[in-house]
């Protein structure tokens, strides 16, 4: 990893800025899922035991530039401050007197949560000014935020141009396992592809045909994988439009030798609703009113059965729309293969996306996983093979001090 870790600087006295990801799921003013928290504590704890003073700054959902009191940061504090077991400061903005006071009183070992970085418009505009108003509140810049690393934005580039960087724990650990993955990874790689529709993952597509020796296209995608071959697919949701991309892809795959898997039996319904009368079928007995649900049992044995000789696996997608019962098994059947391959030390697993952590989460599957990524975008983008604007301004170095 070309960045530098919290293993190169002497932190005790100094005031480290830290870009967290607390844009963690809300429901009913509920902090629903608190993972993104959890694995960002290591980082502050270790800063704040270290004697740095801990400003910790983040975005959360999309204010459009504008401060909104539902979108604060305030139960972010709270919760961070209840898994570290310690108290944590507030302040009400991200830049100005609010921050500047609130940082002037911290003392060594204190930690600081500065409001949602996006109540300003220059945060999503990289603004110069918002990034160094940001770094001038911190002697050092500790980027933890792979997550929102695909965003080139002030508190997570341009910050960077201003500051000594380093990239925190959760950030190290994340670069670490997508690079053991996809960087140089232990051959055969299989990647599971999936979801609902192949426009969204079309780049993803084309990086991991030159890149994997097994592509297992999933959910949704599949249909229309299999519906550009001929397949009727029945009801089932395709992208007709897409035929031939998939048809490119699959081409584009042959000549890399890259084995292309899709489904050969699918569960089927003629209402998408919990629990409806489902029925399986081979891939070509799809019926005329009927759509394609899971991934059928044949299919997900066979790949389980190639599971032994693959050395490393890399997931994002549910393989059927895993939320409506009972359209979880095939997901759930091979998280657990996955998983128990994993544990017996034969696979090397990283799985990532916000679906992909959902379903493997439901599945029991999500603790042992070689990694689960905290990232959504990020992991897509990272999988795709582009250049993350927070990753990159950590590597490369500030260029605007002094
Ligand atoms: C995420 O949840 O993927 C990150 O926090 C980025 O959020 P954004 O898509 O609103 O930039």
């Amino acid at each position: 990893m070309a960045a530098k870790t919290l293993d190169d600087v002497a932190v005790s006295g100094l005031r480290v800025l830290v870009r967290a990801d607390l844009n963690v799921p809300v429901q009913n003013g509920q902090i629903a899922d608190l993972t993104r928290i959890e694995r960002l504590a290591p980082t502050i704890r270790e800063l704040s035991d270290k004697g740095a003073k801990v400003i910790v700054c983040s975005h959360f959902d999309r204010p459009n530039g504008k401060p909104d009191p539902a979108l604060s940061l305030r139960p972010m504090a709270a919760a961070l401050s209840a898994i570290l077991g310690k108290p944590v400061a507030f302040a009400e903005d991200c830049i100005g007197p609010a921050a500047e006071q609130a940082v002037a009183q911290l003392t060594d070992g204190e930690i600081l949560v500065l409001e949602n970085t996006r109540f300003h418009a220059g945060e999503e505009t990289n603004d110069a000014t918002l990034a160094a108003s940001l770094a001038s509140l911190a002697d050092i810049f500790v980027n933890d935020a792979f997550s929102a690393a695909h965003r080139a934005h002030a508190s997570t580039e341009g910050v960077a141009q201003n500051l000594p960087s380093y990239a925190g724990r959760l950030m190290q650990a994340e670069l670490t396992a997508l690079e053991a993955a996809l960087g140089n990874p232990a051959r055969p790689v299989m990647a599971i592809v999936a979801g609902s529709k192949v426009s969204t993952k079309l780049e993803l597509l084309n990086n991991l045909v030159a890149k994997v020796d097994i592509l297992v296209i999933g959910g949704a995608m599949a249909n229309t994988f299999l519906g550009a071959q001929g397949v009727n697919m029945g009801k089932s949701l395709q992208e007709k439009d897409l035929y031939p991309t998939a048809l490119e892809i699959l081409a584009t795959a042959k000549t890399k030798n890259c084995e292309i898997f899709l489904p050969f039996d699918v569960v089927v319904s003629e209402t998408f609703a919990p629990n409806p009368p489902t029925q399986t079928v081979v891939v070509d007995a799809i019926p005329e009113n009927a759509m394609a649900l899971d991934v059928g049992p044949r299919t997900v044995h066979e790949l389980i059965q190639k599971l032994p000789r693959i050395k490393t696996l890399i997931w994002n997608g549910p393989l059927g729309a895993f939320e409506t019962p009972p359209f979880a098994a095939a997901t759930n059947a091979l998280a657990d293969a996955v998983a128990n391959a994993t544990v017996a030390g034969t696979l090397i697993s990283v799985g990532g996306g916000g679906d992909t952590v959902s379903a493997l989460r439901l599945a029991g599957a999500a603790q042992k996983l070689t990694y689960l990524s905290s990232a959504g975008g990020a992991f897509l983008e990272w999988m795709e093979g582009k250049i993350l604007p927070g990753v990159e301004a950590l590597s490369a170095g500030f260029s605007n001090l002094g």
